[in-house]
């Protein structure tokens, strides 16, 4: 069975709290149960993983490899100057496929410019929690 990664960076585990106009209200605990029930109908095995650090998040990356068949990652701020995430995923043998809940090139200036993107295999932006959820077709696909 076809096991896939949902790796989330820092503060995704606020939504519905954080800023609901640019994220809508949607619970953290909601986008775990969609991105479940998308798995399923997939036919695939996921984790569903958070973390608030750079250097966590490149360590989960790693240990990713060896374990999944790909990954959706949801770097969040990371997305706009860690290089570091950007080597890792170079780095790592499988895809990864990066997605956003808001449309981040529609918002702020800074938030147009990305790193992490160019190693990755496509990006999905601005549709919210589906963001994820085609992501995870996608990204199937691209397995396939
Ligand atoms: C985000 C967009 C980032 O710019 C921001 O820093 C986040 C969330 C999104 O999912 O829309 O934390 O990745």
């Amino acid at each position: 069975m076809m096991k896939i990664l949902v790796l989330n960076g820092p503060n995704i585990n606020l939504l519905g709290k954080r800023e609901p106009e640019i994220y809508g209200n949607n619970s953290y605990k909601a986008l775990c149960e969609a991105v479940e029930k998308e798995a399923k109908a997939l036919g695939v095995a996921v984790d569903i993983v958070q973390n608030n650090s750079e250097g966590e998040l490149v360590t989960i990356l790693q240990q990713a490899d060896d374990v999944y068949d790909g990954v959706v990652f949801n770097p969040a701020a990371y997305t706009h100057y860690s290089i570091a995430l950007l080597d890792t995923i170079k780095a790592i043998g499988i895809p990864v496929m990066e997605v956003h809940l808001s449309d981040i090139h529609k918002r702020e200036d800074f938030r147009r410019h990305t790193v992490t993107t160019a190693a990755c295999v496509g990006q999905v932006c601005g549709l919210g929690i589906d963001s994820y959820i085609v992501g995870m077709r996608k990204l199937y696909d691209y397995i396939f």
